[in-house]
């Protein structure tokens, strides 16, 4: 019933391109050389059985199995309509691979054991109807980043450790079908005259391709990927990141509204932080969210997310952070949260905060709080506005009420190493106090490291008439005592 799939064994010829001409999203790689065309029966029989002695060969991915499964992929591109294949929903066209597959094996006498057809088939399908190899990588949830650095290197993160793993693509071209296929659903291209693209998966993973020439050694993938079950701030103290008494601290800071930074290395954890910030917003205030790509999951009812946009390959079109910010004042956000400040908006993200937009925040890229602060500043300076260093200084001081610093440690564990404040200003120099620190007191024999927040013996901080406004001192004294004590049994 289904294409060309009767016939298979008869090695039909290759439809012409026009007639086989497949949605973006089916596209597989380009046809195959003449050489690899569907074998006959006659042809000896693909050993895809490894010798007794080595490891399954789906195991190890070996040359072996990447020959195999490439002369089966092209005879299975030669036998199916890619366009009538497009029309059927996932489960249905992964039904009718999976049986002429099935056929090509055994007209090929390819030699395999149920495992290792069943890995092959789940390749294959994976080839024709997904990302290819990336499908495997992508259905885990432990995983949180996939970097893939040309065909043959494909690196992860799992539990904040970088490890290569054993999926190679067939070749750059396949690995660059893929990435054309992602960023294609987004309405993007990446080619070599736009060798530079930001995208998302469609389950909201943040996605960023970088193709040759730019790229040396072949396209370079990396994919943040979406957590479903977004971390809250009870697994943060679970994993340690903070202690009950800091989060408790953090719980007032978020209801108080107060204007907080959130500083930190890439992959440190400053998304995940907003992210359970957020959920002290309040169910009544309209919040606008702004991002390069959306990545919050705020779960109020009156939130308006926006994104920017990159240029389209005319160079026109691109609406940038700055213009989503300043635009966002026009809406009547009670907060506003800006996903990464990166250049000149900070500048109205401060503005926004000045001018009772409690509550705002935002996260960007600093080593400590108080590099937060001077990047603050260059920020505004690059941005080419003409103000003193003591204005840009003082306009600070008025916006910001806390920096919360996250740090991903060189065990791969994340913490929250600072909660700072800002108080004011002596002269030209902006004045932090320190309400929390992490203090690092060594290691375990598991190597992971051991260490402990505590309080820096302040009891009364600069937000304290915030926190009794909103009727929270109480909360906030004992938080602040609590963190003392942890810090006395020290
Ligand atoms: N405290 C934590 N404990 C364990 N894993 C965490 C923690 N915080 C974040 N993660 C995980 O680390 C990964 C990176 O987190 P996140 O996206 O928040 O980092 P980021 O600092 O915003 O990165 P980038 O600089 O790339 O924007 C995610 O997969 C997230 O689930
Ligand atoms: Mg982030």
């Amino acid at each position: 019933m289904f294409g060309k799939r009767s016939a298979v064994s008869e090695l039909p010829a290759r439809p012409a391109a026009s007639a086989r001409a497949p949605s973006p999203a089916t596209v597989p790689v380009p046809g195959p050389p003449a050489a690899s065309r569907l074998a006959t029966k006659a042809e000896p029989a693909v050993p895809l059985s490894a010798p007794p002695t080595k490891p399954p060969l789906s195991d190890v991915r070996s040359e072996d199995y990447y020959a195999v499964k490439t002369t089966i992929f092209n005879a299975l591109i030669d036998s199916i309509d890619l366009a009538q294949l497009a029309q059927l929903d996932a489960a249905s066209a992964r039904e009718e691979i999976r049986d002429i597959v099935n056929e090509i094996i055994s007209i090929k006498s390819v030699v395999m054991s149920i495992a290792e057809q069943e890995h092959l088939l789940q390749d294959i399908c994976n080839d024709v109807l997904g990302y290819g190899p990336l499908e495997p990588l992508l259905a885990r949830d432990d995983i949180s980043d996939i970097m893939v650095n040309g065909a043959d290197r494909v690196f992860i993160e799992v539990g904040g450790k970088v490890q290569l793993t054993d999926i190679r693509f067939r070749d750059n071209a396949q690995l660059m079908n893929i990435c054309q296929r992602i960023v294609s659903q987004v309405g993007r291209r990446v080619d070599e005259s736009s060798p530079i693209c930001d995208a998302r998966l469609l389950d909201g993973s943040r996605v960023n391709v970088i193709a040759p020439p730019l790229s040396l050694d072949g396209p370079t993938l990396t994919i943040r990927k979406f957590k479903k079950d977004k971390l809250k701030l009870e697994d943060l103290v679970r994993f340690g990141s903070i202690s009950s008494a800091g989060a408790n601290i953090l719980k007032v800071v978020g209801h108080s509204r107060c204007n907080v930074l959130i500083s930190g290395g890439t992959g440190s954890g400053k998304t995940t932080l907003l992210n359970c910030l957020t959920g002290f917003i309040e169910q009544d205030e309209r919040v606008v969210t702004c991002e390069d790509a959306a990545e919050l999951q705020l779960q109020q009812p009156h939130v308006v997310r926006l994104e920017t946009r990159p240029p389209n390959l005319e160079g026109q079109g691109q609406i940038t952070m700055r213009d989503l910010v300043r635009n966002c004042l026009r809406m009547r956000p009670e907060r506003i949260i800006v996903g990464e400040v990166r250049g000149p908006e900070a500048f109205d993200l401060l503005q926004a905060m000045n001018t009772g937009h409690d509550g705002s925040m935002g996260t960007l890229h600093a080593n400590s709080p108080r590099e937060a602060l001077s990047r603050l500043e260059s920020m505004i300076t690059m941005g080419g506005f003409q103000l003193p260093t003591r204005t840009i200084r003082e306009m600070i001081v008025a916006s910001i009420d806390v920096i919360i610093q996250a740090e991903r440690l060189r065990d791969g564990s994340r913490r929250i190493t600072h909660v700072t404040e800002v108080i004011g200003m002596e002269g030209d120099v902006i004045i932090t106090q320190d309400l929390l620190n992490y203090e690092i007191n060594g290691e375990d024999e598991a190597g992971r490291i051991k260490g402990i927040h505590v309080g820096t013996g302040i009891v009364r901080p600069a937000f304290w008439e915030r926190a009794r406004y909103y009727g929270l001192e109480a909360d906030l004294a004992e938080a602040l005592d609590d963190l003392q004590s942890a810090g006395s049994l020290r």
